[in-house]
């Protein structure tokens, strides 16, 4: 599989919601070539307008066919569907932060014996998936990962070494500490991390904006 050699690979944003826009501005700031694709080109291009000169807003299918790491920031209800509407993801880095969250927003619908990401896996013939970000609060990716002399941590999974890398670097760039959990299959692992951050963050009122993970090493 071709690695992808260049500094700033070309960024498509499957969704133009909350985490969509969070991660998708994030590398725009740092002059990514961005396209935000949505079900509405119009709020695709105001999220670009807004994210920096180097994006731009389209469809689903327009970010699919620009970039060479796509995110997919979807609900979990809508996720097939937008794969779908993608088009062709073949060989490409898809980036998965999203979690299979019911409507209550914490329950996970798919866990222990299966995983959000490897259904996406299933359903994205072809594409390098790697989890990533789906336990960090997009109010810490709109400001700073820094939390005194420490930095948030990013726990990511996926079966493609590449692909991982590349992840990885681009999450660094950024502040981030990445730390590689290891093949898709510990999805099954980051997707409760993410429902536990929830519990966290809206039932003990900790607030979104104040707490990520750390995994201490030494
Ligand atoms: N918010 C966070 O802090 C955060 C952090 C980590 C992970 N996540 C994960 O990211 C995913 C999205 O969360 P979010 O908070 O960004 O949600 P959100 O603001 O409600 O965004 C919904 C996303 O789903 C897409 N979508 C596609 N079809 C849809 C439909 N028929 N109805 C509604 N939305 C549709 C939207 O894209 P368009 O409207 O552009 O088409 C948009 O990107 C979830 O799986 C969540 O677990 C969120």
């Amino acid at each position: 599989m071709e690695t992808l050699t260049q500094d700033r690979p070309k960024l498509g944003v499957l969704g133009t919601g909350t985490m969509g826009s969070a991660l998708g501005s994030l590398w725009a700031r740092r002059g990514y070539p961005v396209v935000f694709g949505s079900r509405s080109p119009e709020r695709a291009s105001a999220v670009a307008a807004s994210a920096g000169p180097t994006a731009s807003g389209g469809t689903y299918r327009d970010a699919a066919a620009h970039g060479d790491v796509l995110i997919l920031p979807t609900l979990w209800e809508h996720t097939e569907e937008v794969i779908r509407q993608a088009g062709s993801l073949e060989g490409k880095v898809l980036l998965d932060c999203s979690n299979p969250e019911g409507s209550d927003g914490h329950t996970l619908m798919v866990g222990h014996t299966d995983s959000g990401a490897e259904n996406v896996a299933r359903w994205a013939a072809g594409a390098r998936v790697v989890k990533a970000f789906n336990h960090v609060y997009a109010e810490i990716v709109n400001t700073d990962p820094v939390f005194g002399a420490e930095s948030a941590s990013v726990l990511y999974c996926g079966d493609d070494p590449d692909a991982k890398a590349i992840v990885a670097r681009m999450g660094m760039e950024c502040g981030f500490d990445m730390i590689d959990a290891g093949p898709l299959v510990n999805a099954r692992l980051l997707e409760p991390a993410a429902a536990l951050m929830v519990q966290l963050v809206r039932v003990m009122g900790l607030g979104p904006g104040n707490v990520a993970l750390k995994l201490l090493r030494r």
